[in-house]
C-alpha cells in the first residue's frame, strides 16, 4: 500500500471563498509524490483536467518502474537490463504474473502448465477462414482473442483466484498460436500445431515457419533472440494498451476482451504499431543522402511525418530497452549472417544525425523500442506485418499481470474519467420546419 508522505504538506486553496483543502502527498517505494485529489470534487466541486494523462497516476501497481529521466526500467524491482541477460521469458513472465523469481519446481509446474495450454478449440481455428487473406494479422488477432470470451465458461470467474490463473496461463500459451495462425492464414500455408516438446520460442517459430512438408528445426539463436525481445517487450506499467485493459477489465468485463481491447490499442503507430512504422519509414529514407531531407521533414510542423521509434512519453533519454536491442542487433545479425544490413545502417546513421540535431536534443527525444526491434525481427523473417503482433504476444504477460493485479484488489473500482464539457448549453428542441 502506499503511506502518505510525511515530508510533503499540500494545500489547495479557493481564493474568492478562500476555502482551503488538504491535499495528501503519497510515496510510493520510489518514484515522484503522488498528490492524493480525489477529494477536491466533494470538497470544491471541481475536477482537475489532464489531458492525455501527462500528470495523472491512474492506479497504485507494483509491477513495473521506471524512472524516465535516468532511464530505468525495473519489473517487480529487477533492472531489465539483468533480466536480458540472464532470464527467459516465461522466468520473466511468472516474476510479472507472482512477483517474485520462481524456484526450481515453481518455474518447471509454470513452464509445463503454459506449455499444456497451447492448442486453440479447433472451432477458434475456424475463425480466420472468415477473413480475407490480406487481412492485417492484428485485426485477426484481436478478434480472435476477443472470441476466446465465447469459450472456457468453466473457468470464467473473474472473483475466482484459480479461475484468474488459468485465464493467465491460456492465453499466454494461446497467443502464440492464434498469431501463428493469423501469419499462415495470411501467407496461404496449412496451419500448423504447436509443439509441447520443445520451448515457448522454439514452438512459436516451429508453428511460423514450419510446413507439412519439410522437416524445420528452430535455429536457436533466432529463438535466443526472439525470447530476449520478448522480455524487453513484457510490461512498461501503465502505457496506453495496458490502461485500456484495466479500464475495460474494470467494467468486471471478459478478461479475454480485455486482452482484445489492449491489443487494439497497441496497434497504433504512436504506440506498438510504430515497429512497423519504422521499417516502412527507413525504406521510404531510401539512402543514408536522403537522412537529411527525412529529419528536417520531422522537425517540420506543417508535415505530419515523424521519425518513428523516436521519442517516448516517459523516457527522456535512452530508452534502456533500445540500448539493449542495438547490441542485440549487431550479435543477433552477425550470428545470422546478415552482416551487411543496408536498413539496420541506415538506422544507425539516422540515430547519430538526430542526436546532433538541437530539435531532438532540446525536446529529449532518444531511439525507442522499436527503433530497433524491427530489424531483428526481418532477420529472423518475420513480415513487416507481424511486427505488432510481436509486440502483443510479449506484452500480453504485463497486461495479464495488471489485469490481475487490478481484479484481486478489494478497492477496485470501475474506471471512469470526467470530462470539461465545452459544448452547447441547455436548449429546446426545435421542430425541423422552424429550424
Ligand atoms: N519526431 C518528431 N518530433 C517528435 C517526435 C518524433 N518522433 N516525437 C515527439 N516529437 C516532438 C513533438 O512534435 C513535440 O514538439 P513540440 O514541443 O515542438 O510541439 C515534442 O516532441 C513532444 O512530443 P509529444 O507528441 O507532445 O510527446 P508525447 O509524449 O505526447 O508523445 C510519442 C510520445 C511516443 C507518441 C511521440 O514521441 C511519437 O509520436 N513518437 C513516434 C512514434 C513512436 O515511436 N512510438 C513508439 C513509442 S515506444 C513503444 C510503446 O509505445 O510502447
Amino acid at each position: 500500500m502506499s503511506t502518505p508522505s510525511s515530508e510533503q504538506r499540500y494545500q489547495l486553496v479557493d481564493s474568492s471563498t478562500g476555502k482551503k483543502t488538504e491535499i495528501k502527498a503519497l510515496a510510493g517505494t520510489m518514484g515522484p509524490t503522488v498528490l492524493d485529489i480525489s477529494g477536491i470534487p466533494k470538497d470544491h466541486g471541481a475536477f482537475t483536467f489532464d489531458p492525455g494523462f501527462m500528470a495523472t497516476a491512474s492506479c497504485e501497481s507494483r509491477i513495473t518502474f521506471i524512472d524516465g529521466e535516468k532511464g530505468v526500467l525495473l519489473y517487480r524491482g529487477y533492472p531489465v537490463e539483468q533480466l536480458a541477460e540472464n532470464s527467459s521469458f516465461l522466468e520473466v513472465a511468472y516474476l510479472l504474473l507472482h512477483g517474485d523469481l520462481p524456484s526450481q519446481q515453481q518455474q518447471e509446474e509454470f513452464t509445463n502448465s503454459i506449455r499444456y495450454h497451447t492448442m486453440i478449440n479447433e472451432a477458434l481455428l475456424r475463425f480466420f477462414n472468415g477473413f480475407h487473406y490480406n487481412a492485417h494479422p492484428m485485426a485477426m488477432v484481436s478478434a480472435v482473442v476477443a472470441s476466446m470470451s465465447a469459450f472456457y465458461h468453466d473457468s470464467m470467474d473473474i472473483h475466482n483466484a484459480r479461475h484468474r490463473e488459468i485465464f493467465a496461463h491460456r492465453i499466454i500459451a494461446k497467443i502464440p498460436t492464434i498469431a501463428a495462425t493469423a501469419f499462415k492464414h495470411s501467407v496461404g500455408q496449412p496451419v500448423i500445431y504447436p509443439r509441447n516438446d520443445i520451448d515457448y520460442c522454439a514452438n512459436m517459430l516451429h508453428m511460423f515457419f514450419s510446413v507439412p512438408c519439410e522437416a524445420y528445426k528452430a535455429d536457436p539463436v533466432a529463438a535466443r533472440a526472439l525470447d530476449l525481445l520478448f522480455i524487453l517487450h513484457a510490461d512498461h506499467e501503465q502505457n496506453a494498451s495496458t490502461s485500456t485493459v484495466r479500464l475495460a477489465g474494470s467494467t468486471g468485463a471478459n478478461p479475454y476482451a480485455a486482452i482484445s481491447a489492449g491489443i487494439s490499442a497497441l496497434w497504433g503507430p504512436a504506440h506498438g504499431g510504430a515497429n512497423e512504422a519504422v521499417l516502412t519509414m527507413l525504406e521510404q529514407i531510401g539512402r543514408v543522402e536522403n537522412i537529411p531531407k527525412y529529419v528536417e521533414m520531422a522537425k517540420d510542423k506543417d508535415s505530419n511525418f515523424r521519425l518513428m521509434g523516436f521519442g517516448h512519453r516517459v523516457y527522456k533519454n535512452f530508452d534502456p530497452r533500445a540500448k539493449i536491442i542495438r547490441k542485440m542487433c549487431h550479435e543477433v545479425l552477425a550470428q545470422m549472417g546478415h552482416t551487411d544490413n543496408p536498413l539496420f545502417e541506415l538506422a544507425l546513421r539516422l540515430e547519430e544525425v538526430a542526436l546532433k540535431d538541437d530539435y531532438f536534443v532540446s525536446r529529449k527525444l532518444y531511439p525507442n523500442v522499436d527503433f530497433y526491434s524491427g530489424i531483428i525481427y526481418s532477420a529472423l523473417g518475420i513480415p513487416r506485418s507481424m511486427f505488432t503482433v510481436m509486440f502483443a504476444i510479449a506484452r500480453t504477460v504485463g497486461w495479464v499481470a495488471h489485469w490481475q493485479e487490478m481484479i484481486s484488489d478489494p478497492g477496485m473500482r470501475i474506471g471512469r474519467p470526467r470530462q470539461l464539457y465545452t459544448g452547447a448549453q441547455t436548449r429546446d428542441y426545435v421542430g425541423i420546419d422552424e429550424r
